[in-house]
């Protein structure tokens, strides 16, 4: 089971996702996004890279507490996110996306946010996230309203990437 990564250049990913409802069968999307997520090796999936353009994104940080153990894992499904809470503080961090494969770039974004969303049986969580957890939480989110991360570099940083982004498009 699994899911195809759908790349930089498709409509899709620049599209607003719909909240999930009780209708949708998010523990089967969910496996899923897991599930695609594992054989792939990142770090985060959202609906609208698979073509989903739900509200509903997972994160597993596996990759970086094999490498590291101070880091603590997170397997988490996140269902209708807000963030409702951004701390002037920023910082960098190195992102990379699935859907953009090769391209890895800093990317400034707040260190701390407060957010809520449901979990996989829509019990409301509300919490306040840091480090990798707060970043990842932004990357994704940021794909359900159709923007990727490379969206948030310089426009001189962009310009040098154009000729990679150019060959993702072409596939
Ligand atoms: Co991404």
């Amino acid at each position: 089971m699994g899911f195809k990564i759908i790349k930089y250049g498709s409509p899709i990913l620049r599209k607003k996702s719909v909240e999930i409802t009780e209708n949708d069968n998010v523990a089967l999307i969910v496996e899923n996004l897991f599930s695609t997520l594992k054989k792939e090796g990142g770090l985060g999936l959202a609906g609208p890279q698979v073509g989903i353009l739900k509200q509903i994104f997972v994160i597993d940080t596996s990759p970086l507490t094999e490498e590291d153990s101070l880091i603590t894992k997170i397997e988490n499904a996140i269902v209708n996110p807000e963030i409702v809470g951004l701390s002037e503080e920023k910082e960098y961090y190195n992102e990379g996306c699935l859907s953009i494969p090769g391209i890895y770039e800093d990317v400034l974004r707040p260190e701390t946010i407060d957010v809520r969303y449901y979990d996989i049986n829509f019990n409301l969580i509300e919490e306040r996230l840091d480090g990798i957890k707060a970043r990842i939480f932004q990357h994704e989110y940021d794909h359900l309203e159709g923007i990727l991360f490379i969206d948030r570099l310089s426009p001189l940083k962009r310009k040098l990437l154009s000729g990679k982004l150019n060959k993702i498009k072409k596939g």
